[in-house]
């Protein structure tokens, strides 16, 4: 019985809270990853696509680019917004992008998702 306990509080705790999915889609934008990987998370130009790709990878670079670790000639672009992030809020992006499926015709349209979006 105290077995079934233990299971059943985790799983209602999870089931009340939005899900790391929500989260990582609303943080997507409200953190502007949106500006260079694209609305559809698929990259644009010279900014790598995010979205169906492996969890663990994606974990493992943005853990990566947050201790300024990037060496490439990229990462420099890269590392402010990954030091922005809480291991949470990585938890929950990397969920979102490895799981990615958003209702949206514009996947991987690199052409047109640079411009007005904010971006300078
Ligand atoms: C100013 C543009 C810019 C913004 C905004 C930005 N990124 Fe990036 N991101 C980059 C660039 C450039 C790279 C490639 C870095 C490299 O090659 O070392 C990158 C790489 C990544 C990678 C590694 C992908 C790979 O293939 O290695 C992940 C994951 C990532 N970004 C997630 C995010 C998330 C999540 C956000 C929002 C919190 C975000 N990015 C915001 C420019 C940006």
């Amino acid at each position: 019985m105290r077995k079934i306990i233990f299971l059943f509080l985790p799983m209602m705790a999870l089931m009340a809270a939005p899900s790391a999915y929500d989260q990582g889609k609303k943080l997507y934008f409200a953190k502007g990853c949106n500006g260079c990987h694209g609305v559809s998370a698929g990259g644009t130009n010279i900014y790598p696509a995010l979205a169906y790709r492996r969890k663990a990878f994606l974990v493992y670079r943005l853990k990566q680019l947050r201790s300024k670790q990037g060496n490439t000639q990229l990462a420099p672009m890269m590392i402010p917004f990954a030091m922005a992030l809480t291991d949470t809020q990585i938890d929950a992006l990397t969920t979102f992008l490895s799981d990615y499926h958003e209702n949206t015709k514009e996947k991987y349209t690199p052409d047109d998702s640079n411009t007005g979006d904010g971006s300078s």
